[in-house]
């Protein structure tokens, strides 16, 4: 089948990639010359594991573009490209419809148009509406095939999906979309296929996605209340997973979700709901939790040094959303950053993949380190955000070796306090 991805971001690209692994002929097109000229010459453009190896093995069915006309002579077009939260929380269709207009543009044949891209309920229905009115000579279906892969196991995610969900109108689209993915539905992948009307599968997305944010959510309050009560969040998550209706899955607490999902997935839906006169309050207070719990640390540290953090060595370990990403999208690191910049801190921050990213965000306002060891020399206080293997697996004698006072802030429980305690290190984590 001859397919187009619009969008090589983290989903389009993985999406693009793996269906020409999987024999399909496929165009990846996006509007970043950038991305575009790097993937030409088989260099990914994102951080995600085991994509190189990928972008090899697809390449004799796989080519790149920015050039709209590619448009012409598909029998797929899957859009994967962004839908970021507007102001008032709506998601925002520009670059759905930026594609759906071009397809219009070039389009010369009847042509299933699949809608990949996190989108509200009724968008599917709407999208069908606007390119059969401008295209009465051919037909343009559309298809609602929604995306849960993970950034940092998102090739595997794809190829041994937990489903793929396929919401369609019409007889002939579901039977190209498993047409599309017949090799991923036998051995060894095995992934559950489910059909459903497009209403259904676009809620699916959401329902999901909000779902697991409401759970990390739920822990995070948990764990402040274990901190107040001397309980200890370790051992009460562990009791709760045993009971297989809760699972022990996202019941890891934190210092709040980022990435570009969960954030904009809650408030979109929440908005849906607003206007349906139907307010999902729960959402909403999920929503509220993360943004209070996102600065939990920083507020303690705050309290600790009495308000005054003007010139302390602050260090931040891990600056991505979560480990294996190089995404830093509503990462807590960022919002904590800000607020030491308020303070006048001295901050110094150490990722082991996104120092240049952050680089083009706060310039010469921090300082970078290269090292952990570099990143905790003379610091006041440290600030682990993201719990990377290297974070995890560091020295922790380096702590009261490098540091001027060992106070560390763990966002991530990277560490026994028991023993950090005997180590003579001030350990504040989640919950503990
Ligand atoms: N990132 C995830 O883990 C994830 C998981 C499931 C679903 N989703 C959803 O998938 C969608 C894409 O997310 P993402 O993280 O891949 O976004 P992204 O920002 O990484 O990538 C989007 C890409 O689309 C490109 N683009 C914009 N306009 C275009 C156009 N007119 N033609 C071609 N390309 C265009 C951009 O240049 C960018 O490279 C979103 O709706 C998101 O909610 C994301």
């Amino acid at each position: 089948m001859k397919v187009v991805v619009a969008g090589t971001g983290y989903v389009g690209l993985i999406t693009g990639v793996v269906l020409a692994y999987i024999g399909n002929k496929v165009v990846c097109i996006d509007v970043d010359q950038e991305k575009i000229k790097l993937l030409r010459q088989g260099k990914s453009s994102i951080y995600e594991k085991d994509l190189d190896k990928y972008l090899l093995l697809a390449k004799d069915n796989l080519t790149f573009t920015t050039d709209n006309s590619c448009y012409k002579d598909s029998d797929v077009i899957i859009i994967g490209v962004g839908t970021p939260e507007r102001q008032d929380g709506s998601a925002n269709l520009d670059y759905v419809y930026d594609v759906c207009n071009n397809i219009i543009k070039y389009a010369n044949k009847d042509m299933v148009v699949v809608i990949k891209s996190t989108v509200p309920i009724g968008t599917n229905d709407e999208v069908e509406k606007y390119l059969s009115s401008k295209r009465k000579d051919i037909k343009l279906t559309v298809v609602s095939n929604p995306e849960f892969l993970s950034q940092g196991s998102a090739i595997h995610d794809t190829l041994y999906a937990s489903r793929i969900i396929v919401g369609a109108v019409d007889d002939n689209a579901f039977k190209v979309m498993r047409e599309l993915y017949e090799p991923l539905l036998k051995e060894p992948y095995n992934v559950p296929y489910l059909e459903m009307n497009r209403r259904s599968a676009e809620m699916v997305k959401y329902a999901s996605n909000d779902f697991l944010a409401l759970k990390i959510s739920y822990i995070n309050e948990i764990a402040n209340l274990c901190n107040k009560v001397g309980a200890n969040i370790d051992e009460v998550t562990k009791g709760m997973s045993y009971d297989k209706r809760i699972g022990s899955l996202f019941l890891k607490p934190g210092i709040g979700y980022g990435g570009s999902c969960f954030p904009k997935d809650t408030k979109a839906l929440h908005w849906l709901s607003k206007i349906n006169d139907c307010e999902l309050t729960l959402v909403k207070a999920c929503i509220e939790i993360n943004k209070k719990q996102k600065l939990i640390l920083f507020n303690k540290l705050r309290e600790d040094f009495n308000y005054s953090l003007k010139g302390k060595k602050i260090t931040i370990l891990g600056l991505t959303f979560k480990p294996m990403t190089d995404d830093l999208r509503e990462a807590p690191s960022l919002v904590n950053i800000d607020m030491l910049l308020d303070y006048d801190a001295d901050i110094t921050v150490y990722d082991p993949i996104a120092l240049d990213k952050v680089k083009k965000i706060y310039n010469n306002k921090i300082k970078y380190a290269n090292t952990i060891d570099e990143a905790i020399k003379n610091s006041d206080a440290v600030l682990i955000m993201t719990e990377w293997a290297e974070i995890k697996n560091y020295n922790i004698d380096n702590y009261t070796k490098y540091m001027k006072y060992a106070n560390i802030y763990d966002g991530r429980n990277c560490y026994d306090p028991v023993i950090m305690k005997n180590k003579g290190i001030n350990y504040y984590s989640i919950g503990r």
